[in-house]
């Protein structure tokens, strides 16, 4: 069969993995998809500071890659602009696109699946939500005939290490947050995680998901962990009880059974008898309850290289499978569905 191209944009911790994994395991996957699915090139900020990477493939012309003859754009750089320029030119020329951009799905969702809809790309994101953990791919496909009330879970590994640090120490969050930092569990610039920013983000891609529903980040009720001292999880303890960060997005039926989408991010003290409870470090987990399907529960690693690597090669697969079969894959409904409830109404 012929040969499936694809372009890499960003080489970072993720990036570098998902490089490796394409050039280690080319027989396999090319067995996997039916057809060889080759790196044609890797978009980079700087060439000259990447000496580990294949040097023939390297540029620092991310627009002019996407442009070239690709069939598929695995994204991996984040944050809104330029990249959406760059991931909605590859999509109306019909190319697929991959992406972990929590960012920029959770504000244009919309307008990226519309031009995927368009030309008949296919537009994938699993790594953009909890990490290895597969899950956007369950709540498109698996659950499509089942109706989804309730996701709700840890999405930020960030916090979650910080949280459960503080429980185990008994120490401040400011000297908490400076251990994850030196640890590397936090980056240099913690901000999108402790204020809830990046849980935000997941809980829109995962509301929109399982409701059929449009919701953006700033739908999303937002608090973070900043203001959780060493004294609230010690009155937590007493309760016998912890402080998880989650991530809650409902399906609400007001009095007069109008349907609404509701998303929140906030610290919660839980039982610790609850299965969210015993979750720790840098873990994600997420419950999903279905009408017909009742409790499912997702664990797994929610951050770090290899693991988001796994989930986006797992929607390279897909998409390189679906060119091969001269087709595209399964998407949701373009059509928003349920209305977003208004923030802070819960
Ligand atoms: N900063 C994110 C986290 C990375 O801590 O979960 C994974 O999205």
């Amino acid at each position: 069969g012929r040969t499936v191209r694809v372009a890499l944009l960003g080489c970072g911790t993720v990036g570098s993995e998902v490089t490796r994994m394409l050039i280690d395991d080319a027989d396999e996957l090319a067995a996997r998809v039916g057809a060889p699915v080759e790196l044609a090139g890797i978009a980079v900020r700087r060439p000259n500071k990447h000496p580990e990477l294949p040097q023939h493939l390297l540029t620092a012309d991310a627009g002019r890659l996407v442009e070239s003859d690709v069939d598929v754009v695995v994204e991996l750089i984040g944050g809104i602009e330029p990249v959406r320029g760059w991931l909605l030119t590859a999509l109306r020329k019909g190319k697929s696109v991959v992406t972990g951009n929590k960012a920029l799905l959770s504000e244009h969702a919309a307008e990226l699946a519309e031009a995927a809809d368009t030309s008949g790309a296919d537009l994938y994101y699993e790594a953009s939500v909890a990490g290895a953990i597969p899950l956007l791919r369950p709540l498109r496909e698996s659950l499509a005939g089942d109706r989804i009330t309730r996701v709700m879970g840890i999405v930020n590994g960030t916090t979650n290490f910080i949280l459960s640090a503080m429980d185990s120490t008994g120490a401040g969050y400011a000297e908490t947050l400076d251990e994850a930092t030196r640890l590397g569990y936090a980056e240099a610039d913690p901000t999108a995680d402790v204020d809830g920013y990046d849980a935000a983000s997941k809980a829109a891609i995962l509301a929109s998901l399982a409701f059929h529903s449009r919701v953006t980040a700033s739908d999303v009720h937002r608090e973070g962990i900043a203001g959780i001292s060493a004294s609230d999880i010690g009155a937590a303890k007493l309760l016998n009880r912890t402080v998880k960060l989650l991530a809650i997005c409902e399906r609400v039926t007001a009095d007069d059974g109008t349907e609404s989408v509701s998303a929140r991010v906030h610290p919660v003290m839980i039982p610790r008898s609850h299965q969210l409870a015993g979750v720790n470090g840098a873990f994600n987990a997420v419950y999903v309850e279905a009408e017909a399907a009742g409790e499912l529960m997702f664990y797994g690693q929610g951050a770090g290289g290899a693991p988001t690597a796994s989930a986006v090669l797992g929607d390279l697969v897909a998409a390189a499978r679906n060119r091969v079969a001269g087709g595209r894959g399964p998407r949701e409904s373009a059509h928003a569905a349920l209305p977003v409830r208004p923030m802070g109404q819960t």
